[in-house]
């Protein structure tokens, strides 16, 4: 077909501007609520940020929410609180960001890397437990792109050998699954507010449970270990003194400020994500070489990533494919190198590619389109069209 050359081989880019794989959408509403925060009397921690836990709590249905400065620092609490320390295991995903595996570093612990189900891409429980040990302490599946690990059988693992659960669900704040949110599972959930994420506060992240003891744990943790109230000192108001090593991950009403803002469009955000995924599965369900997300059966979830797998049938790999796409200004993206790959876990702990196969043949196609609640239509049918014209020109 005449004028439709890819732009990789010669053609004219489909768009003039990048096209990101995510990004955020900030409304009036949005502004004037910071604007708001910046005149009032806190702009670190205060009454908002406060505001904005008791509304996520809400809305996932859980007891306790702790807010913290991004998704990582939010696993560094979790494991913390989980009382993660040197010589304990922690069985992880290495289909993940590097974050995830970091509940486990940032304490001293080991990571374990388990196999996944090439379904799901999440965590694969038979995998768990074939790498249980004494040593082990706990399990932080992820819920790849939004799409729940596969919860009910990671929890039987758990209980089996009584470990922690820290759920990373940076991906996947907003979505149910089996009537509940995600999230709202044992012991722990955690969220990334980050831009590219279900909603933003810039930077941000938090910690749910419904368990005292752990908000507890986490809420001093966040805050320097401080003990601001101490037994015995009832009468002294600046004796403060801290139990352990803390750290500053608080975070400013500013921020809060735009989360609840943002939180007054989740729905809206999710059934833009929604339409924009069912014109991709439309046009790419029957696409040769091309395996889109999977559908789970009894969730409703609010996808982060939509990630497809390219295979040889599609006509080129999945370089070309990136390189291709990039050419023509769409700016897709790969999650993840796998955990296994990385030169850290490697020299570190002994890892070595082909330890996890279904990881291994999964990442091999993974490619994560873009998808973010300010898409227009006409943004989705540039992906659309960018990858029919790179196909037919391998293949016709
Ligand atoms: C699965 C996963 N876990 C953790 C994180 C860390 O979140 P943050 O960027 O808010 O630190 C990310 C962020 O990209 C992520 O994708």
């Amino acid at each position: 077909m005449t004028g439709d050359v890819p732009a990789h081989y010669g053609g004219e880019p489909i768009r003039e501007e990048v096209l990101g794989y995510g990004s955020q959408s900030i409304g009036d509403d949005e502004k004037q609520a910071v604007v708001e925060a910046l005149e009032g009397d806190y702009i670190t921690r205060g009454p908002t940020v406060e505001a904005f836990e008791e509304r996520v709590a809400e809305i996932v249905g859980v007891d306790h929410a702790i807010a913290t400065t991004s998704g990582t620092t939010a696993l560094h609490l979790a494991g913390r609180a989980a009382g993660f320390g040197p010589g304990d295991e922690v069985i992880t995903t290495p289909l993940t960001f590097v974050s995830t595996a970091h509940a486990a570093t940032y304490c001293g612990a080991t990571p374990v890397f388990a196999d996944i189900d090439p379904h799901r891409r999440t965590l694969d429980p038979d995998a768990v437990r074939e790498q249980i040990t004494p040593a082990t302490e706990g399990i932080v599946p992820m819920h790849y792109g939004g799409h729940p690990a596969d919860i009910e059988g990671l929890l039987e693992v758990a209980d089996e050998h009584d470990l922690t659960v820290i759920w990373d669900a940076c991906h996947a704040f907003g979505g149910t699954w089996d009537g509940e949110s995600i999230g709202a599972q044992r012991d722990m959930a955690v969220f990334s507010f980050h831009p590219v994420k279900n909603i933003t506060t810039g930077e941000g992240g938090m910690v749910v449970t419904d368990d005292d003891e752990l908000a507890t744990r986490l809420r001093r943790l966040r805050s320097f270990e401080m003990d601001y109230d101490p037994d015995g000192h009832e009468n002294e108001p600046w004796y403060q003194v801290s139990e352990g090593v803390g750290y500053n991950y608080n975070v400013t009403d500013l921020q809060a400020a735009l989360g609840l803002a943002q939180l007054d469009r989740l729905d809206e955000f999710k059934t833009r994500r929604d339409e924009i995924i069912a014109q991709y599965d439309e046009a790419f369900n029957d696409m040769p070489g091309v395996r889109t997300p999977p559908e789970p059966t009894n969730a409703d979830p609010m996808y982060h990533l939509y990630a497809v797998e390219i295979s040889d049938e599609f006509g080129c790999d999945r370089r070309e494919f990136v390189n291709a796409m990039h050419a023509e200004n769409l700016g897709v993206q790969v999650h993840y190198v796998p955990l296994h790959y990385h030169p850290y876990f490697q020299e570190e702990f002994g890892y070595e590619r082909g330890a996890f196969p279904e990881t291994e043949t999964v990442y091999e196609g993974l490619v994560s389109l873009p998808l973010h609640a300010e898409m227009e239509n006409a943004d989705v049918e540039d992906v659309v069209r960018a990858i029919h014209r790179l196909h037919q020109h391998h293949t016709e």
